[in-house]
């Protein structure tokens, strides 16, 4: 079912791959004899290494922490130079197909330049107010249902619960009916889908996650592609309807291989990514209860505006919880490096770098610079007052990326964050489990070590 990668007339077919000798003028790694080890000490710690790194070495750093030899670039002035890439210098294609093109091909983050561009123009139909004012009354009614479910004042694992809502919610909005008899199944192929873009085997041998990852996509891919005639050319609010019937500018339809590709992709865009960032809110306000507190009173004060409801429309007054999410996203973003691949040479604080370079840009390591962020380690979502943001650079909060990439579900994330926080913090209140020890894993997408054990108590 994968179609073939498109070629670009901006990549070049031979494009070198730059050694420790191509790199050697640069800071950073020496060669060690095993580069396996050096990789497992690296996911044991990915924040501690990094910063450490960048301690040491700078802005700009040689690397192995996956193998081949690549190049970190570190800090706001990196981030707008690569995310923005006013000179298409950078291919995100090639940084992530590495990563992803074997489960997730043809995805939005796997196209470049022109043809990203007419791809994401396309999709983006399904983004737009009136699409997302029918999500957000299908996001409010899940989960409502979803938080009724939930152990009343009885410890319980937040992590996996919430992990399960957001895929029933994301039915909802993507698909605009409930998953069926086929949840489970959907649930474990997205599993074994996004553990296999990870992976450290990248070949489907039998046994592998690799291999089950691909079973999985297969599976997804069937399951789509059995949902397409259904929709072509029948209106819908869910996202998938849109999609199936989005045109491009010469109002020509995607193909049904595309349309899979991209629901694929958008699902697992936005599946981990929210479920990480309502965990590492989660943590943050049961460490902080006061926080807890004054959101309790913003929902309040909305409350005796709309009548008890959350609108649409008053979304933009939840100040004090997006300040908190952001806060969250800073100090654990979902995505805390992204990858790509330099297709001409180029030169960052008077570093000259090769073509073909791989290039990861790292906001978890951005996110903690002391000379942007002050007490770096400390949770203040008053870093994201208009005052406090003042001045500040516009790539120095990268969670959701930048320039022509930057997360297409961005709006789509703060309204579920918002509508989620809002259902849950009305009458309860967060308490974290004795013992909790507060430590998440941080690549490939953050989760907590131990599940997160907490209650939820009614006020
Ligand atoms: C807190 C939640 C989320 C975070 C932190 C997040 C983060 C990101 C980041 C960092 C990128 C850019 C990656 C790169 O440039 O290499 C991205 C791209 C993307 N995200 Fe999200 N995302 C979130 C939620 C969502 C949701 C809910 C959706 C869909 C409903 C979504 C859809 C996408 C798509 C389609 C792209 C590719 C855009 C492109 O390449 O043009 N994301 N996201």
């Amino acid at each position: 079912m994968n179609a073939p990668i498109s070629g670009s007339a901006f990549i070049p077919a031979d494009l070198p791959e730059p050694s420790f000798a191509d790199l050697a003028h640069l800071p950073g790694m020496m060669p060690v004899r095993s580069q396996m080890l050096r990789t497992i000490n690296f996911l044991k710690d990915p924040l501690a290494s990094s910063l450490a790194m960048y301690n040491l070495h700078g802005r700009v750093v040689r690397r192995q922490d996956f193998g081949g030899w690549g190049v970190s670039l570190i800090g706001p002035e990196a981030n707008e130079l690569v995310m923005f890439n006013k000179d298409k210098i950078f291919s995100s294609s090639l940084g992530w197909n590495p990563v992803l093109e074997n489960v997730f091909p043809r995805g939005l983050m796997l196209m470049d330049f022109d043809e990203h561009r007419v791809h994401r123009k396309t999709l983006s139909v399904a983004f737009k107010t009136e699409p997302m004012k029918h999500y957000f009354n299908e996001l409010q009614s899940g989960i409502a249902r979803g938080i009724a479910k939930w152990p009343n004042s009885g410890e319980f694992k937040f992590y996996p619960a919430i992990k399960a809502l957001t895929l029933d919610l994301a039915a909802a909005s993507f698909l605009g009916v409930p998953w069926g008899p086929d949840a489970d199944k959907i649930n474990r192929a997205f599993v074994d889908m996004v553990l296999a873009a990870t992976g450290i085997i990248r070949k489907p041998l039998p046994f592998t996650q690799m291999r089950r990852g691909v079973q999985g996509r297969k599976f997804l891919c069937e399951f789509f592609g059995r949902e397409i005639p259904k929709r072509r050319g029948v209106p819908g609010d869910d996202i998938f309807s849109q999609i199936c019937n989005a045109t491009n500018e010469d109002g020509v339809l995607l193909t049904d291989q595309e349309i899979i590709d991209h629901m694929n992709f958008l699902m697992m865009a936005a599946h981990d990514t929210t479920t990480s960032s309502i965990s590492s809110m989660v943590h943050f306000l049961g460490l902080h209860p006061e926080w807890q507190d004054r959101i309790r009173a913003e929902i309040g004060a909305v409350k005796a505006e709309t009548g008890g409801e959350l609108t649409y429309e008053a979304l933009g007054r939840l100040e004090t919880i997006e300040m908190v999410f952001k806060e969250s996203l800073r100090l654990i973003p979902p995505v805390p490096s992204m990858p790509r691949r330099a297709i001409k040479d180029f030169v960052f604080m008077n570093h000259h770098i090769p073509a073909g370079s791989h290039i990861g840009i790292t906001p978890m390591v951005t996110h903690r610079m002391p000379d942007v962020w002050p007490d770096p380690d400390r949770f203040d979502p008053l870093r994201f007052t208009a005052e406090n943001s003042r001045g500040r650079h516009k790539y120095a909060w990268v969670p959701f990326g930048g320039g022509g990439h930057m997360c297409l579900g961005l709006h789509f994330a703060y309204m579920q964050v918002k509508a989620f926080f809002f259902a849950l913090l009305s009458q309860n209140r967060i308490e974290l489990a004795p013992g909790y020890k507060g430590e998440f894993a941080m690549f490939p997408i953050p989760k907590p070590k131990d599940g997160l054990p907490l209650r939820i108590v009614a006020l």
